[in-house]
């Protein structure tokens, strides 16, 4: 196979053992595997992903692979690529993979296109980057495909627009609003790879710092409690009414960006949205303050705003560039404005990332057993393969639950009982 744009397929084994390693935390997508290799539900099936190349991903497409399928796959973001996991699927599971940590823009969409010449029938993303290239630059691929599957909220949220305006020209399954994926993997797994890569990146003590979550959605949610177990004062800001009050009632300081500015040490943005730290909020920032992301895409801080602040900028650790502005403080932007648990982390934890994967490989089975009677519109994950994947999860855990007795399950469907 020749046909692939890796750092170096040197890196393979270690790669390879780094799977294995995640596997272990993998059980619940172990039992697909073992399903879909007796199966067979992907036979004949091409499959385009273009997600974050890391050893949980490598054991999703083990899995999809073990089904059948014939997969490529590219980054869904230039800096999230862990090399060794591109370089053990190339050389050991025989999948073309496009993705090179730290890539620019113009190889990104040139990897992503390469990805899309494999004229997929499912595709697999997580940002809807490949959704939206085939609709507005690949229109030629549009009568081969069954359907997608989507990771993350603002790829949702992207599908959902697309559909309103009467845009979307195949059915796409909303992974990110199954509840076994963004009550897992969007709070526990964004709580603490977040907290990771902060770490990992500057080795700063948070015990004791002002830590502003921007966004109180469950990535918000899971990063203000991590936060705050490590000590970290932490102040959330948001712009729904009903968030913020559940922020405050959670035991948290509520206020807009344009305060939390002036006393924060360091700010995360998980809001989904554009300039959320913005040219007034850097002019009244501290010196020394650190500020990064981990919403999808790295429009969340107004870097150029910052660049135009700027006298100087240099990088002083890995994933830590400070920009001197002409006052003389210091502003540190953590990964380039990029998801900072992907870019100096390893994001999310193999055991969440278990449930979330597990929901692609049923969604995209669901797409291929219901092949042509799906309209073009964005669906959600079946209730049932929800309430499945929480099971397995929690029989691999060893944790049993109650069940209902048939009178509670009477009292339960009864509207005559009372006081
Ligand atoms: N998104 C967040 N964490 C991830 C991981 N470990 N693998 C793939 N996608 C992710």
């Amino acid at each position: 196979m020749n046909n692939y744009n890796i750092r170096d397929l040197n890196l393979a084994e270690g790669g390879r053992r780094r799977m294995d390693w995640a596997a272990r935390e993998m059980p619940v997508l172990s039992s697909l595997e073992e399903r879909f290799r007796k199966e067979r539900p992907f036979e004949g099936i091409r499959m385009s992903c273009c997600m974050h190349v890391t050893t949980e991903t490598g054991n999703l497409l083990r899995t999809l692979q073990a089904g059948g399928a014939d997969i490529v796959i590219t980054a869904s973001n230039p800096l999230s690529t862990q090399d060794d996991v591109a370089a053990a699927l190339v050389s050991h599971y025989e999948i073309p993979v496009f993705a090179i940590k730290g890539e620019d823009d113009q190889t990104y969409y040139k990897n992503l296109h390469a990805a899309l010449d494999h004229k997929p029938h499912i595709t697999m993303d997580d940002g809807a980057d490949l959704v939206s290239t085939i609709h507005k630059q690949r229109r030629d691929l549009l009568p081969n495909i069954i359907g997608g599957t989507e990771e993350t909220t603002t790829g949702v949220i992207r599908l959902r627009a697309m559909a309103a305006d009467g845009m979307l020209e195949f059915p796409v399954m909303a992974v990110n609003d199954a509840m076994t994926k963004h009550f897992f993997d969007n709070r526990y797994g964004t709580g603490q790879s977040t907290i990771d890569g902060i770490i990992r990146a500057t080795n700063i003590l948070l015990a004791g710092k002002t830590f502003v979550v921007a966004g109180y959605g469950w990535c918000g949610r899971g990063l203000a409690m991590r936060a705050r177990g490590m000590g970290a004062n932490v102040v959330v800001t948001e712009i729904d009414p009903l968030v913020a009050l559940e922020a405050v009632m959670d035991g948290f300081r509520v206020m807009p960006m344009a305060e939390a500015a002036a006393i924060g040490d360091i700010f995360i943005t998980v809001t989904g949205d554009l300039n959320v730290i913005d040219r007034h909020h850097f002019e009244v920032m501290k010196d020394g303050a650190l500020i990064g992301n981990s919403g999808h895409f790295n429009c969340e801080i107004n870097i150029p705003a910052l660049e135009g602040l700027s006298t100087e900028k240099k990088l002083v650790r890995p994933f830590v560039e400070s920009y001197r502005l002409s006052d003389g403080r210091i502003i540190n932007i953590l990964g380039e404005g990029r998801l900072i648990n992907l870019a100096a982390a390893e994001g999310h934890p193999a055991s969440v990332m278990d449930m979330s994967f597990a929901n692609q490989a049923l969604a995209a089975e669901y797409m291929i057993r219901n092949s042509g009677q799906l309209q073009n519109k964005v669906y959600n994950v079946p209730e049932a393969i929800d309430r499945e994947i929480a099971r397995l999860k929690l029989e691999s855990m060893r944790v049993k639950i109650d069940v209902l007795t048939d009178e509670q399950v009477k009292y339960l469907n009864s509207w005559e009982e009372g006081t």
